[in-house]
């Protein structure tokens, strides 16, 4: 239970990655407040008070401009100031340039840069204050771990995600930033770059499967066959980095990107 006491907020936690985590940060003993758009939120929150742990669900669209400070807000009322902020709410909108609209462009940004942002400024206030509040006590504050999830997209590019792979890279400076004016403050930022997680985002769609361009995320799963593991990981697997940089185990680890790709060890793989 190295968790126990910390208030964890995870966004897009319904599904995939983020569900996982909200399943790992609970078996650790974290309060799990469990954002998504939809009852699979509560789905999750509901898995986990079975199995005896502390969760409560947070039903919002993040992408609305003002989501992320309501939702900071309603955690803080409801549970407490979150130690841990995981940004997994996420999806992509894949299409070769020529093709690729303002719509999918300006939505990848949105989600994967301009809502950690937006959690970020939100959250930063009231880290800080926390962090104020115990100099005058001589109390030094624990750490506050703020986490994104990038993509081997970032770094290696993808035929048919310029809008997923550039706005993945700007997390990754996003995070870089954070921990520089977080860091007095004990407030930690790192990223996560997944190669392939076996997820809903993941799976091949129907009309890929009929032989369609094979662009985007379905790219994304050949890279598993480059990888030094030759598979796509497992969401559990996923969480296992995520829970390493939610916990005390990385107090000394902040404004880093750690890839967890199964080895994409680039061309002599
Ligand atoms: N699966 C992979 O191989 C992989 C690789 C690299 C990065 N990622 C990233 O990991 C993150 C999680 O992806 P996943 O594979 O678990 O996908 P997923 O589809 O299984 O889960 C994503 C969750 O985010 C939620 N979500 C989407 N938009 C939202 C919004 N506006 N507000 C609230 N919730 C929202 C969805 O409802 C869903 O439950 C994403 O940022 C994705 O880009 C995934």
């Amino acid at each position: 239970m190295s968790l126990a006491g910390k208030i964890a907020l995870i966004t897009g936690a319904g599904r995939g990655i983020g569900a996982a985590t909200a399943r790992r940060l609970a078996a650790e003993g974290a309060t799990v407040l469990a954002n998504d758009l939809d009852e699979s939120a509560f789905q999750v929150t509901q898995s986990i008070k079975a199995t005896g742990g502390k969760s409560q669900s947070l039903v919002a669209d993040i992408l609305a401009p003002e989501a992320p400070a309501q939702l900071v807000e309603q955690a803080i009322n409801e549970c407490g100031t979150p130690d841990i902020l995981v940004h997994c709410a996420g999806f992509t909108a894949d299409d070769l340039l020529e093709a690729m609209d303002e719509v999918q462009w300006s939505s990848m940004l949105d989600i994967h840069l301009s809502v950690p942002f937006r959690l970020a400024q939100a959250l930063w206030p009231h880290w800080k204050a926390q962090a104020l509040e115990a100099v005058p006590r001589q109390q030094s504050v624990s750490p506050r771990k703020f986490i994104v999830i990038s993509s081997v997209a970032a770094l290696f590019g993808n035929a048919g995600q310029a809008n997923y792979g550039a706005a993945k890279a700007g997390s990754e400076g996003l995070i870089r930033t954070l921990a520089r004016e977080g860091g007095p403050y004990n407030i930690l930022a790192n990223a996560v770059r997944f190669g392939s997680i076996d997820t809903r985002l993941t799976a091949i769609r129907e009309d890929q499967r009929k032989g369609g361009p094979g662009l985007g995320i379905v790219q994304q799963r050949r890279f598993a066959a480059q990888t030094a593991l030759r598979r796509i990981g497992t969401v559990e697997e996923a969480s296992g980095a995520i829970y390493f940089l939610a916990s005390d185990d990385s107090n000394y680890v902040t404004g880093q990107t750690l890839e967890v790709s199964g080895g994409l060890l680039g061309i002599f793989s």
